[in-house]
């Protein structure tokens, strides 16, 4: 669902920033929230996430030397930043530019360079720091772009692995794949089950009659590079280097839970064994959703929505006192079916599906608990599922 304002809005500042619009197309990628699985695509678990209609709309057109100038709408007090082709190192100076240089870069590292530069303004409608994916869908959306004007020949599954690969080597965050495969292969009312082992994956078309998905935001600024997400990847993998020592396997993700009740004395370190726990019954929490999704159980879905979130309270530690907040006082409410923070953790937001004639009550409860816990406001927004990204 194309937001034609937004969609004028980039152009018109295209025409604005760089005086005229010959060649110029517009094009859009979606944000994306996590459903259930969460801190599992590192692990070579399950993930279960869907494109969002909120994102990024760009504008975009070839120049004839090799300069690239960016713009963005949201950050207009910046101006435009302008660098080259022969200049692709991420910089402080470079800020937000750094995602799209990054995404230029990958694909020279995969032999698809550019012979001349571009000129580029974007204008997001998904809240910045919200843990929905800002920077995935800014990386697919470059990507995307690069693709349609310079003809090169990737799939829109390949724009996700380079937007993840820029994400891990050009701006430092060593994220999963969940976010930029989420982005770049979106499909309109279904969430994507992805198996992260493997890549394989199917659309679960989801129908929520009489529910909708409601999105709270923290309102608490995140930076995933700031956080410890790194830190969390790590214990993670040098768990799996102690269990492999006795097991057969390759990821964490291919412990049952049975199996790691058996193993888990191997890990001796009580935290560590805690962070590996959190991976395995995270995956399999996400398959037995999705099973329950497809068997028509939206309250067993609701259920482990729940579980996910204490897991990771409990175990994975990356909640926070807003994201508890959130979370525990829509438990409360009768109509919601579950809820559960998405994303990194350490703020942004929280997921939950809540029954039509509860969401009212929802919005004004969750909020004044919260104000009067946090100090501050929380943000609701109701969000549909749409597709990848497009030409518009
Ligand atoms: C961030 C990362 C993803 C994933 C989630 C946690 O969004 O970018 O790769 O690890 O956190 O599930």
């Amino acid at each position: 669902m194309i937001d034609q304002e937004m969609k004028k809005a980039v152009l018109d500042n295209f025409e604005k920033v760089f005086g005229s619009n010959d060649n110029v197309k517009a094009y859009f990628a979606p944000g994306r929230v996590n459903l259930i699985g969460e801190h599992t695509d590192y692990n070579g678990g399950h993930v279960f996430p869907c494109a969002l209609t909120i994102g990024t709309y760009g504008a975009a057109a070839r120049r004839n030397d090799r300069k690239m100038r960016f713009y963005s709408v949201n950050q207009d007090r910046l101006g435009v930043v302008e660098t080259s082709l022969d200049d692709l190192n991420p910089s402080d100076k470079a800020g937000w530019t750094n995602y799209p240089k990054g995404v230029v870069w990958a694909f020279e590292k995969r032999g698809m360079r550019l012979d001349t530069g571009f000129d580029m303004v974007i204008y997001g409608n998904i809240p910045n720091g919200s843990g929905l994916s800002s920077s995935a869908s800014l990386e697919v959306l470059t990507g995307f772009i690069l693709r349609d004007i310079y003809g090169f020949d990737t799939t829109n599954q390949d724009l996700a692995l380079i937007g993840q690969y820029s994400e891990n080597n050009y701006n430092g965050c060593n994220c999963g794949i969940m976010d930029q495969f989420a982005v770049a292969m979106g499909r309109e009312g279904s969430a994507i089950f992805l198996d992260t082992a493997d890549l394989s994956f199917e659309y679960a078309p989801i129908k929520l009659d009489g529910a909708k998905i409601i999105i709270a935001n923290t309102n608490k600024k995140h930076k995933l590079t700031d956080s410890q997400y790194n830190a969390r990847r790590s214990t993670c993998e040098a768990a799996l280097a102690i269990l492999k020592k006795s097991l057969d396997i390759k990821s964490l993700g291919d412990l049952t839970i049975e199996e790691f009740e058996k193993n888990k004395h191997l890990l001796e370190d009580p935290d560590m064994q805690k962070k590996a726990k959190h991976a395995v019954y995270e995956n399999q929490r996400t398959i037995q959703a999705v099973k329950a999704l497809k068997d028509g159980d939206i309250n067993r879905f609701g259920e482990l929505m729940r579980q996910s979130h204490e897991s990771l309270r409990d175990d994975y530690d990356v909640t926070g006192v807003e994201l508890d907040t959130l979370a525990e006082e829509a438990w409360k409410i009768p109509g919601v079916i579950g809820s559960r923070m998405t994303g990194g953790g350490f703020g942004g937001c929280t997921v939950s599906i809540v029954r039509d004639e509860a969401i009212e009550e929802f919005k004004k409860t969750v909020g004044e608990n919260y104000k009067k816990k946090i100090g501050y406001d929380a943000t609701f927004y109701t969000v549909e599922i749409g597709g990848g990204p497009e030409v518009i």
